[in-house]
């Protein structure tokens, strides 16, 4: 199988980059985020305190996830109900950034992670695709843009979605959870020796694509 790992901070562009490989190469995307997210939505909604890492692992043998792909999307569902955009807020991406250092947390969604790229030919996005989850993907890039496109990227997306927010705030909720995401001791969101970088901050989604696919052709020939 052929695995993609695109590895950065958020906001870099990477489930952009990577739906649009998934879609160019007929691979499937797999969004990592969306499962973290998810254990923090199901912690939220369980009013553990996300704070008290004992609860958090105490809770963890109730998060029942899978994740779906069909037509090129994913979903993911906790039990039986489709998580869909109640991941996406402020709120959760908080909590996400919180719970994902705690090494349970990791251990906890590993093999989900894992299994699929062995079945099928994925681009996967993430923190530590490259470095933990899929050493040996054949190719390894790490996205990134500086703090203020990232932050100005994600503002659009979310007032897009009707989530009232300010640039402000969410560039300063981002540059924490770089803080947060590079400095953990577990999976800390750092490139692969073996990355290519790739820094989109003057590149449009489409140029975005075009120099990952050079970086994916001088890898697979
Ligand atoms: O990419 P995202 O913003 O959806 O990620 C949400 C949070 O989950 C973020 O704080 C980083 C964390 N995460 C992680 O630790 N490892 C991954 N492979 C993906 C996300």
């Amino acid at each position: 199988m052929i695995n993609i790992a695109i590895d950065g901070p958020s906001g870099g562009g990477k489930s952009t980059l990577a739906k649009k490989i998934a879609k160019e190469l007929g691979y499937i995307y797999v969004d990592t985020g969306a499962l973290y997210r998810s254990v923090a939505l199901y912690m939220q909604r369980g009013g553990v305190n996300v704070q008290d890492r004992a609860a958090v692992i105490a809770a963890l043998p109730g998060v029942a996830i899978t994740m779906k792909h069909e037509g090129g999307t994913q979903q993911v569902y906790l039990g039986d109900e489709m998580v869909g955009d109640a991941i996406r807020t402020p709120e959760i991406s908080q909590i996400a950034s919180l719970i994902s250092p705690i090494p349970e947390v990791r251990a906890f969604l590993l093999s989900l992670q894992m299994e699929i790229a062995e079945r099928e030919n994925v681009v996967m996005d993430g923190r530590d695709i490259g470095t933990v989850i899929l050493p040996k993907a054949q190719v390894k890039i790490f996205l990134s843009a500086s703090n203020q496109t990232r932050a100005m990227r994600r503002y659009k997306e979310l007032t897009e979605k009707g989530i009232q927010t300010t640039y402000e705030e969410i560039l300063a909720a981002m540059n924490q959870r770089d803080e947060q995401d590079r400095n953990r001791e577990t999976a800390p969101a750092i490139a692969a020796p073996d990355a290519v970088l790739l820094d989109n901050s003057e590149l449009d989604p489409e140029q975005t694509l075009q120099a990952a696919l050079e970086i994916i052709r001088s890898k697979l020939g």
